[in-house]
């Protein structure tokens, strides 16, 4: 591998976590003058540079792909000797302590095609800075642990951008000669240069207000394009809500006058935290029951929190360095989790969020890629905005603040806010603070920032009759991990109760911390043996193992009392049958059947909850189960037992389709959990083969009044292949084909369809005339939705890895940072038999070999060749 690299290309360089260095200036001050227009827009940049230290080295300002036209140092121009660039860094060597340098760069933003630094965004120009984006913009210190006070002066064509918007208060507004007119703004908070925005364009604001805790009044706006407007109450109610929400349950409140969020279409993320300018990809603001689903509605009230939670946990506090970065997305995360639990159902939000980390984390951790939530090294920091640092990272503050308790974890943050107001801190940090003002010793838990990879726990429970007692004993490994052949053993937190089958009530929830390799915990006081529930509420992402029995889990599935760990057993029942079956074994379904019925009729239980429970594990997550993934064997089983539940319970089906139509639409818990369940039962209802299932779904396709109901028809109908399905993809295209995020979901729902020919209709998509790589919601429609569509991307032929090999080798050339995200289900090769791995090492060699291949794809692509 190494020599293939250095045949090809120079290997990336190796960034360190150890090699970390204080800044060698400061900058304490900056002033911007933008010159805005999408074909040249010229950058003056005046910087007030302090010496940080007793040292001699020059001032090194970061660059990339910048021309400095002008570089002077206290008002002189420097000569061209005076100064140098160093792999597209500015080095000026300076004689004194403090010293004011302004440059002046030019730059294209309407080529920008990384959509990152300043890019046009139909119509708009809009910057995204973090990671590594200021640099594209001017020359600058580009890391986190150098904060800055910014003044921000935007000049315009008038009629093409009549708002011109960035970070903190509106100083002033002037008209200037030609159409032009200009605008200043002030963040009057130290910020470190990624937390920079500006936005100019033709935009339409829906404005509100907040009074804050302290009383102060802060105007809201959101800003979109004038036909949007009516797609923006949703996020502009979730934004009130996160900051009443901050307020109540951390004490934060907001700091500036203003907080501006605007939507631009073409966008690598999700959204992000600039200070008091979040910048949004548009699907995370628009929202209107015509176009957007349930789940829409939900990602946009979790991602406007998401954004507005970071202006404490990311920007007043922000990170050292990006090493730190799951210090404020972790955390971040875990705030915005439990946020959506507290508008919503709590049981329902963590369901969904242990089956996002199992889909994507857990993945992650067990191959090529994995790392710890802090990672030690990287090559592009990009490739690190990761399903470890975000999603693992606020599995990890959710045991701190477990283990805690609410109390104790609000004085860990209090005193984690009130020490490093201001500051670019650590992971360390952070640990520290809750471990001091929540009086706990993290020692051993710290190991969970050192080590990657998902832990196991085996769990035996054995019952003495004569004793009355039973032993539970625990085992943990954490298995090796690139980089990290041996483990040391992890505190691991695990919610247990043992449950009384004659009663069906357990004798209490326990908090038992498993720190050894193996532990043995012994309870008294049971004549019978209880029925084992264990990491309740998902209390640990670890893997259980249990020796419990399909009655077992028949009884929790039926009585316990923590929603997630009825969910979990649910799910467990059906894994074993599953498993079994793919192993070719007939192993018997009528303990899923009877506990699927018993979930649908019990009148206690949410829908939501409901509809939750009686889904199949995904064709995924059944791979996550084998040593090597079979994916036909796992799509013939699922979707054989699928079509056995659909037929046996079928007279339920009909009866719930029927019942939870509603008669007119809400957003509330309530209307989405029957429109949950109810595209629940129209998916059994179709897959059980029925004559008039086609037609049902049609049906619901087409008298919908929202597109919760719609999409979910419509992917019920794609997966089979019915007259039906033609028919309501066109009329779905027909409908939406002019609104960019609506479409998306038509590529999508076919990307995804488990349907024998879906490579062949992803390979024709991506030649249709509305597929683009320009944009990378619509790329990550097709080829993103395509590689998570295990049965489709898996094809024996290995058609399905070349398709989004091509993909990722065309992006690279234009948008290498969304490239380097569609690597790493080809990484996957080595829980697949040997033909499926040879082909996908193939493409990934392929990938590699192409000449000027970015740094990001050539990260991704060369470890997971390892
Ligand atoms: N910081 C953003 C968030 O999580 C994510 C992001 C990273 C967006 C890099 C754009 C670029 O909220
Ligand atoms: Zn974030």
């Amino acid at each position: 591998m190494a020599d293939m690299l250095s045949t090809t290309a120079a290997a990336p360089a190796v960034i360190r976590r150890a090699d970390y260095r204080a800044p060698d200036w400061l900058i304490p001050d900056i002033a911007l003058d933008f010159d805005l227009d999408p074909a040249l827009t010229r950058v003056e940049a005046t910087l007030s540079v302090t010496r940080n230290g007793d040292h001699d080295r020059p001032l090194r300002l970061d660059g990339d792909g910048l021309v400095p036209l002008a570089v002077k140092v206290d008002g002189r121009t420097l000569e061209e000797a005076e100064w140098h660039l160093e792999a597209g860094a500015l080095i000026i060597p300076l004689s004194g302590d403090s010293h004011r340098i302004e440059t002046l760069v030019e730059l294209a933003p309407q080529s920008n095609s990384k959509l990152m630094g300043l890019y046009a965004s139909g119509g708009l120009l809009c910057t995204q800075c973090e990671a590594e984006g200021f640099r594209r913009i001017t020359f600058f210190p580009d890391r986190p642990d150098v904060l800055s006070r910014y003044s921000v002066r935007m000049s315009a064509d008038k009629a093409r951008f009549p708002i011109l918007l960035a970070n903190g208060d509106p100083i002033e507004q002037a008209d200037l000669p030609d159409g032009r007119h200009s605008a200043l703004w002030n963040d009057p908070f130290p910020k470190p240069c990624y937390l920079f925005a500006l936005v100019a364009g033709d935009l339409a604001c829906n404005a509100d207000s907040f009074v804050t805790m302290s009383g102060r009044e802060v105007q809201l706006g959101i800003w979109v394009k004038e036909a949007d407007l009516p797609r923006t109450a949703h996020a502009m109610k979730a934004l009130k809500d996160s900051m009443a929400w901050d307020e109540r349950v951390y004490g934060r409140e907001y700091d500036l006058d203003v907080f501006n969020i605007v939507a631009v279409a073409d966008f690598n993320f999700g959204a992000m935290e600039n200070k008091g300018l979040n910048i949004f990809n548009s699907r995370y603001i628009l929202a209107d029951p015509e176009t957007a689903t349930d789940i829409d509605y939900d990602g946009v009230e979790g991602v406007v929190a998401h954004e507005y939670f970071h202006n404490w946990s990311g920007n007043r506090v922000t990170c050292r360095d990006w090493f730190q970065l799951s210090l404020k997305e972790g955390f971040t995360v875990f705030r915005d989790q439990n946020f959506s639990a507290d508008m919503g159902s709590h049981a329902v939000k963590r369901i969904e969020d242990v089956r996002i980390l199992r889909a994507a984390q857990f993945q992650e951790d067990s191959g090529p890629l994995a790392h710890p939530i802090r990672p030690e090294s990287y090559m592009e920091i990009s490739n690190f905005y990761t399903a470890t640092i975000y999603n693992k990272g606020a599995e990890v503050i959710r045991m701190m603040a477990l283990m805690l308790g609410a109390e104790r974890f609000r004085a860990g943050s209090d005193l984690y806010f009130d020490r490093h107001d201001g500051e670019a801190a650590t992971c360390e940090d952070f640990v520290a603070a809750m471990e001091e003002g929540g009086q706990i010793d993290l020692g051993q838990f710290r190991r969970w920032y050192e080590q990657a990879g998902t832990p196991h726990v085996r769990a035996l429970l054995s019952h003495d009759p004569v004793a009355q007692s039973v032993e539970l004993t625990l085992e943990q490994t954490v298995p090796a991990t690139p980089g990290q052949p041996d483990k040391q053993p992890m505190a691991i937190p695990l919610r247990t109760a043992l449950f009384d089958p004659a009663t069906g009530q357990h004798h209490g929830d326990e908090l038992l911390m498993l720190t050894e390799p193996k532990q043995s915990f012994t309870f008294t006081g049971f004549a019978a043996a209880p029925v084992l529930s264990i990491n309740r509420g998902f209390s640990a992402p670890v893997i259980v193992e249990t020796n419990r029995s399909q009655a077992d889990l028949a009884f929790l599935s039926a009585h316990d009392d923590d929603p997630f760990a009825r969910y979990e057993a649910m799910q467990q029942l059906m894994v074993n049958v599953l498993i079994g079956r793919i192993a070719g074994q007939d192993t018997d379904d009528g303990a899923v059947i009877d506990a699927i019925r018993n979930t649908l009729t019990d009148p206690a239980l949410d829908p939501a909850f409901v509809a939750e429970t009686i889904r199949l594990p995904s064709e995924a997550y059944l791979g996550d189960q084998m040593k090597i993934v079979d994916p036909d064997a796992i799509h013939a089983a699922r979707d054989a037992l699928q079509t056995k539940i659909g037929a046996e319970l079928m007279p339920l089906w009909r009866d719930i389709h029927a019942k939870t139509k509603a008669n007119a639409f809400s957003i509330s818990s309530a209307a989405k959990g029957a429109r949950k369940l109810r595209n629940a039962a129209l998916h059994y209802l179709v897959a059980s083969g029925a004559q008039d299932g086609p037609a049902i779904a049609f049906g619901q396709f087409s008298e919908a009044d929202n597109m919760t109901e719609r999409q979910a028809a419509l992917g019920t109908l794609a997966n089979g292949s019915s007259p039906e399905r033609e028919a309501a993809l066109d009329i779905f295209y027909n409908r939406y084909s002019a609104d960019a995020l609506t479409l998306d979901k038509w590529f999508q729902t076919q990307a995804f369809a488990l349907h024998p020919d879906a490579v062949e209709q992803v390979q024709a998509l991506g030649q249709h005339k509305d597929f683009t790589l320009a944009n990378p919601n619509r790329v990550r429609s097709l080829y993103g939705a395509f590689a998570g569509n295990q049965w489709a991307f898996h094809h024996g032929s290995g058609k399905g890895y070349a398709l989004v090999a091509d993909c990722i080798i065309a992006l690279d050339k234009l948008n290498p940072q969304t490239a380097a995200r569609l690597v790493p289900p080809l990484g996957r090769w080595k829980r697949f038999d040997e033909g499926r791995a040879a082909l996908m090492r193939a493409q990934l060699q392929r990938i590699l070999a192409q000449p000027g291949l970015s740094k990001d794809v050539t990260e991704q692509a060369s470890k997971s060749l390892e």
